[in-house]
């Protein structure tokens, strides 16, 4: 129900300069119980040299928790979640998801947030559905969470996409966004 609320209120971002590692320690303060409970170990990497980002750290702390939120319901049986975030000089960007070099028009190079669980992962024929609106393979999702997630990176001028392994070796991380 909060995420129909936050859908339809979204606003355009207010900026501000802020730490991004903050908005997610902010985000993740509110599921770090249920993490405990479901036996999910967490590994947190921040590259220290992050500068401070223009970010509105409301919409952007929404995000995050509907990735850890989705990441945890993926692992009922506990498992490990990874957030990293990581600065990126200008040489290359990423298209679909993939490294690739070449011009960006982003000359002071931009932030790469990933969060990957060891869930049980997402089937392909589901990937290409997920950040419609309303589409849930959840008995009681709203199908709004990831929806929600990318009309906002959208408004902040980023990318957000998700990427699922079949195959991996040892730690297997399934589901990454
Ligand atoms: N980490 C994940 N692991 C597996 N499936 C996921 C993950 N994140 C999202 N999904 C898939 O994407 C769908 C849409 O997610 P979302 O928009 O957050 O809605 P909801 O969580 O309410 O279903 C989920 O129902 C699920 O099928
Ligand atoms: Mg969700």
């Amino acid at each position: 129900m909060s995420d129909l609320l936050s859908y339809s209120r979204i606003r355009p971002p207010e900026l501000q300069l802020v730490s991004l590692p903050e908005v997610i320690e902010d985000a993740f303060s509110s599921v770090k119980e249920e993490c405990q409970l479901a036996g999910v170990r967490v590994e947190k990497r921040f590259d220290p040299t992050l500068p401070p980002l223009p970010l509105d750290s409301q919409q952007m702390a929404r995000v995050f928790l509907n990735l850890f939120l989705n990441a945890l319901q993926a692992m009922p049986g506990g498992g490990m979640l990874t957030i990293q975030a990581m600065r990126h000089e200008s040489g290359y960007h990423l298209q679909q998801g993939f490294p690739t070099t070449g011009g960006t028009g982003r000359e002071e190079g931009w932030v790469e947030v990933t969060v990957t669980d060891t869930g049980e992962g997402i089937p392909p024929q589901v990937l290409g559905e997920i950040f419609r609106p309303f589409f849930t393979t959840k008995a009681k999702g709203t199908g709004l969470g990831l929806s929600l997630a990318q009309r906002i990176i959208e408004q902040h001028h980023g990318q957000i996409f998700a990427r699922s392994w079949e195959l991996w070796l040892s730690p297997p991380p399934k589901a990454c966004l």
